[in-house]
């Protein structure tokens, strides 16, 4: 069956400015083997989704639909899953950085980079986590190993991955120092920070010493990886999110130091939603919003976003009312010639039965189209 459904998505033809970004109609897609179809109810914005806008940085595509994270209902599944049905909530970051594409009406991926939204939270607060937590929990979880009782410094720590870290690093028992301007340092103690510290007036060498793992999303260079690595004790790890190439000779030094030195690029990976999950079901894990937009809104928010000066996340939602709408349209479209065969034998069982925002077929076909349209 040819696929006629469409979607809205937020796409660019060309880099620059965040009015690059215009709203299109594009093909619904439709998930292949092992991937699962998504209908997105919110989409956290990140860095790399500005970055990416602005110029060719991880993902080299024209024309472009930006957004890793996604949080959403299951529409469909394709070929082989078995760990999701139609109707299921979940959340996930798309494969970085080939797979991207949230910042849509609908997304298809691999089911595996996907978990169930843990049910205590809403889709807003699941959108915004995927790959900032990831980022976070990839780096003092499986990279830095973070114990009970450690020193961990993180910079930046009111950021989206910031504030994600400081939670992730207190739940793992450590003691965290955190850098923000000082108007966000009641914000850092209400996550847990033991020490805040004003990078604007204070000298980050003198004040801190002893760290067993610092986070560093900030540093491209020597000088500032040397702000890093003057905090830490021999023995200790320095994990950047910045991954640019490092002078072998400063390496050398790195390591003759003592200190093992890592530069993650985050990655995909439903085990690791699945802690973020439970971190965030038990409430020990919860992102702060500074804003959310709606998705036609994009340019908003990546103009927010790309001041730097954010707390938390920034989010985009989907109208659950607009993918009705959807719904309605792509099976008017499939019923127009009005086969009540096709309708029971194919379209119900696989699309109308698990998807709680579809009509029903036979409603659609007594020319209750528009009203139902209308209900939405
Ligand atoms: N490698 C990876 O896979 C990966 C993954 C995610 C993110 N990243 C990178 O990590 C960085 C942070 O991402 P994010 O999502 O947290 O960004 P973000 O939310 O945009 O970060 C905003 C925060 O950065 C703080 N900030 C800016 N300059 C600072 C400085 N010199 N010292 C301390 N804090 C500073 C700001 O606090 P103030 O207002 O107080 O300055 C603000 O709260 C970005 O460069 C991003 O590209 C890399």
């Amino acid at each position: 069956m040819t696929n006629t459904a469409t979607m809205r998505a937020i796409q660019q033809d060309t880099h620059g400015s965040p009015e690059v970004l215009n709203e299109v109609e594009l093909p619904r897609p439709v998930p292949g083997m092992s991937e699962i179809l998504v209908a997105v109810r919110a989409a956290g914005v990140n860095p790399t989704d500005w970055g990416n806008r602005a110029q060719v940085r991880t993902i080299n595509r024209l024309p472009l639909v930006l957004g890793w994270d996604v949080s959403g209902v299951v529409e469909a599944v394709g070929v082989g899953v078995t760990v999701f049905k139609p109707g299921d909530e979940v959340f996930g970051m798309l494969p970085y950085p080939h797979g991207v594409g949230s910042h849509a009406e609908y997304v298809t991926a691999p089911a595996r980079v996907f978990a169930h939204k843990p049910a205590g939270i809403d889709h807003v607060q699941a959108g915004a986590l995927p790959l900032a937590a990831l980022t976070a929990y990839q780096a003092l979880v499986d990279t830095a190993d973070v114990q009970p009782g450690q020193r961990v410094f993180i910079h930046a720590a009111a950021g989206g991955v910031g504030h994600l870290a400081v939670q992730i690093a207190k739940s793992r028992g450590a003691y965290v120092i955190g850098t923000a301007s000082a108007a966000k340092h009641d914000f850092l103690r209400s996550l847990g920070v033991d020490e805040a510290i004003d990078y604007h007036t204070v000298d980050i060498a003198e004040a801190v010493t002893d760290v067993d793992v610092v986070l560093d999303p900030l540093s491209f260079d020597a000088a500032g990886r040397a702000r890093s690595l003057a905090v830490l004790r021999p023995g200790g790890t320095l994990v950047t999110l910045l991954p640019v190439p490092v002078d072998p000779a400063e390496l050398a030094d790195i390591a003759e130091r003592g200190i093992r030195f890592e530069a993650l690029l985050v990655e995909a990976d439903g085990a690791g939603m699945q802690a973020i999950a439970d971190l965030a079901e038990t409430g020990a894990l919860r992102a702060h919003i500074e804003a959310t937009f709606p998705l036609a809104e994009a340019a908003k928010a990546h103009a927010l976003g790309e001041t730097g000066r954010t707390t938390g996340k920034i989010v985009l939602t989907v109208e659950e009312t607009r993918q009705a709408q959807v719904a309605v349209d792509a099976l008017g479209a499939v019923f127009a010639g009005g086969d009540a065969t096709i309708v029971d034998s194919v379209v119900r069982p696989d699309y109308i039965q698990h998807n709680p925002l579809a009509p029903d077929g036979r409603d659609l076909q007594r020319g209750g189209l528009a009203d139902r349209g209308s209900e939405c």
